[in-house]
């Protein structure tokens, strides 16, 4: 299991946030709260597990994606739960961001690390001017109007039945960012094309598996186990995998698109390259929380 892996991945991403938001006032004291939380940082283990395959990018560099993507990840966390969004009061086991703070600041919260998701990349001192530009353009059409918000939309419009493919809600407004999260470190790598399709399908099943099983463990799990609230769902009449297949099916989609990505990575690369990569897809489907 990847525990200790994500601990780590975890404990070089909050100390970049810590470095990056001093605390100096209210927004920033704001935008601490959520992005010091405590969170699983699946993205940034992605960031780092999928680094692994590539030899010629520094640790450093993969900090800073990894810091820039949880960046961004906590501030669609932020909106998600706004009233006018999930209207959801817990998050990260702790007072979600417009409960803590107001809702007007928990807007301009994610509306500030989502700025800084960017300026952490564009400020890197290890990143090529190639792979900044690339990975600017690859997370802005991630996290933007045909990815994740688009994503966002879908399930508000789910709510009232004006809008139904569930899987294209989950790929959507989960599955792009984790997608982008494995295909990051290899951007701008013009030699590598055929890996870095690999591991965009990979990133591709992965996100869905991991929203899959968000659905799966709100609907079987408490609200303490998981950190936040498991009536949201419920209350919000949302389309999820769970109301639409049931709950054993939607198990076994997650498990089969996780073992797909495992049997895919062991016959695309090198055992000891992908070990991470591999415990984090099983992590991905097993986990708690
Ligand atoms: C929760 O993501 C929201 C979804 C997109 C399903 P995580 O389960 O990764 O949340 P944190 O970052 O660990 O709080
Ligand atoms: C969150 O999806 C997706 C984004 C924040 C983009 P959900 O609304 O299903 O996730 P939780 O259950 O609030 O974490
Ligand atoms: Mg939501
Ligand atoms: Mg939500």
């Amino acid at each position: 299991m990847s525990v200790s892996f994500l601990s780590e991945c975890k404990d070089k991403v909050l100390n970049r946030i810590d470095t990056l938001i001093p605390d100096k006032n209210k927004i920033t004291a704001s935008m601490r709260y959520s992005a010091l939380a405590n969170s699983k940082c699946i993205r940034a283990g992605l960031i780092f597990a999928s680094g692994n395959l590539n030899k010629e990018i520094s640790n450093f560099a993969l900090i800073d994606m990894a810091t820039s993507i949880e960046l961004m990840h906590t501030y669609s966390l932020i909106h998600d739960d706004l009233p006018s969004m999930d209207n959801d009061e817990i998050r990260r086991g702790q007072a979600s961001n417009h409960m803590k703070f107001n809702e007007a600041t928990a807007i301009l919260t994610g509306d500030a690390l989502q700025a800084l998701a960017y300026e952490t990349i564009a400020s890197s001192s290890d990143l090529t001017q190639s792979q900044k530009i690339e990975s600017i353009k690859a997370l802005s059409i991630a996290c933007g109007h045909k990815g994740m918000i688009l994503g966002q939309q879908y399930d508000l419009d789910a709510e009232t039945n004006e809008y139904n493919n569930i899987q294209k809600i989950h790929e959507l407004k989960t599955g792009k960012l984790i997608q982008v999260a494995v295909t990051l470190p290899h951007l701008g790598n013009k030699k590598k094309d055929n890996e870095r399709m690999i591991l965009h399908d990979i990133g591709k099943d992965l996100g869905l598996a991991f929203q899959i099983m968000d659905d799966v463990l709100e609907a079987s799990s408490d609200s303490t186990i998981l950190g936040k609230s498991n009536k949201s769902d419920i209350t919000n009449q949302k389309l999820t995998y769970v109301s639409v297949f049931g709950k054993d099916a939607a198990i076994k989609q997650a498990h089969a698109l996780s073992n797909n990505c495992i049997s895919r990575l062991n016959d695309s690369f090198v055992a000891e390259e992908i070990k991470d990569l591999l415990s984090l897809a099983k992590f991905m489907v097993e986990r708690e929380n």
